[in-house]
């Protein structure tokens, strides 16, 4: 069982969403304004539907805080659905009144938007409703909507403040939406380099250009973060608007890539030893939880099945003399070579930060790949589970593009498993235990 574990409910148009955490050290400096921040960030995005423009997210801390600091009991966090007062006729948790007599009314519970018997191809709707027995399919995709990803947002930033103790920062960014990166078309299969900046298409080593081309991770994440589209260079966002408008007007919808990248991990988390154990299973299947994510990789990823080993493998050096500031907290150890830092180092990062299921001491990089929203305005066929005739989904509101959302929520489940994958190395208690255990560690790190 992990340390760190947590759990979210709540329905996309109940009285709101819950999220159970338990594990998390006492200590920790967390206030509703930080976890409000995070929240935010997820609504954002060019390519949003009506929801986002309702639903102002704020938390509300009903367990494990006081006075701004975690007790190290469950920290229980509740967002309110804003839209709960135009929808608790339909999702109210008791039985319905019965009928009064010789009116042919509706129930409580029966209107325009309760009974749903048209699954929505893409989405959970008819397995759902197969599996579960639900004649009504709003009783699966209620739990099933990506409105659930905002309770892993705050959880995630609860795990992103245990992470800063110790200089560990997570950054993403928006790679491609559609067949858009820069001014590359992945659709045309034009092979020339991209003439915009920083975008490249999925296989290739996105992060390593983007490095040799930015003073900072923290430069880059600003200009995403400066973007509408979470993407850092400002021509490939104004392509990738350009790319979201033409879908909205056909009626379609779009997906992407986005990237993470975590800072200042030690060597060591995770391990080879055993497969649930292994830190990039554990990411993989964290991303892979989200809504609508289909593919995810490490480092070159895809593209290292197309090299020979020679030019896939990141050699190790050793340099004498290790300077003492490489080796404190929020520093990368192994590094990348950097200036005249000691100690073992890469001067490449294909793996990604991980090998043999370990941190090895580089920043973590992963992608991971985003299906185009289900639910089109140009409507798809499907079956009526009740008629058993065809029709066309219709659709109620939707997003036309996620992706740049969808790589807040990547952030907050990285966060997630990097925090458990230090509360199962440095746990303690108290973050001040956990603090000690970490600098025990790095001192014997120094002298490897
Ligand atoms: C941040 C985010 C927002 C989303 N918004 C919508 C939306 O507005 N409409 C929609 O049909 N799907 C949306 N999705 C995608 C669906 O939730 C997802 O495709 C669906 O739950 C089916 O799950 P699966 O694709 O993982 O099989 C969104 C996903 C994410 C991550």
């Amino acid at each position: 069982m992990s340390n760190l574990r947590y759990l979210t409910a709540g329905e996309s148009h109940g009285k709101g969403l819950t999220a159970l955490m338990e594990g998390v050290p006492a200590n920790l400096e967390i206030t509703a304004e930080y976890i409000n921040n995070e929240l935010a960030r997820r609504q954002m995005g060019y390519g949003r539907g009506g929801r986002m423009k309702i639903e102002t997210d704020t938390v509300e801390i009903l367990s494990g805080i006081r006075f701004g600091k975690t007790l190290g009991s469950p920290v229980a966090l509740f967002i309110e659905n804003r839209d709960w007062e135009n929808w608790q006729h339909v999702m109210i948790p008791s039985p319905p009144a019965p009928l009064p007599l010789g009116e042919g009314g509706q129930r409580p519970g029966e209107g325009k938007f309760s009974h749903v018997t048209r699954p929505r191809p893409g989405h959970a709707d008819l397995s759902g409703a197969i599996k579960y027995n639900q004649r009504d399919i709003r009783n699966i995709l209620e739990r099933s909507s990506a409105r659930e990803t905002a309770a892993r947002v705050a959880v995630g930033a609860v795990a992103k403040r245990l992470l800063e103790e110790f200089g560990i920062r997570i950054y993403s960014w928006v790679t491609a939406i559609g067949n858009v990166s820069g001014q590359w078309s992945v659709a045309s299969g034009q092979k020339e380099p991209p003439k915009v900046g920083w975008a490249l298409p999925t296989s290739s080593i996105y992060y390593s250009s983007l490095i040799a081309r930015c003073s900072s991770l923290e430069e880059l994440y600003k200009k995403a973060e400066g973007s509408d589209v979470r993407c850092p260079d400002a021509e490939a966002t104004e392509a990738i608007k350009q790319r979201i408008d033409e879908a909205r007007n056909s009626g379609d919808s779009l997906g992407g890539v986005f990237e993470i990248v975590v800072s200042g991990v030690p060597v060591g988390l995770g391990s080879h030893v055993q497969w649930d154990r292994k830190l990039n299973a554990r990411l993989a299947m964290a991303l892979m939880s989200i809504q609508a994510i289909k593919g995810v990789e490490f480092g070159l990823g895809f593209e290292a099945a197309t090299r020979p080993g020679s030019e896939v493998h990141d050699e190790i050096f050793y340099k004498i003399s290790p300077d003492p500031s490489l080796l404190k907290r929020g520093k990368s150890y192994p590094p990348l070579e950097k200036g005249d830092k000691g100690g073992f180092y890469r001067k490449t990062n294909h793996a990604g930060g991980i090998e043999g299921g370990m941190s090895n001491g580089g920043d973590i990089v992963i992608r991971a790949a985003m299906k185009p929203i289900p639910t089109l305005y140009q409507p798809l066929k499907s079956v009526d589970i009740e008629t058993k005739e065809i029709f066309e989904a219709s659709i109620e509101r939707s997003d036309i593009c996620a992706v740049p959302a969808a790589s807040v929520v990547g952030e907050a489940v990285v966060a997630i498993e990097i925090a458990n994958a230090m509360i199962d190395k440095f746990g303690g208690d108290s973050l001040e235990e956990m603090k000690r255990n970490y600098d025990g560690y790095i001192e014997y790190v120094r002298g490897f």
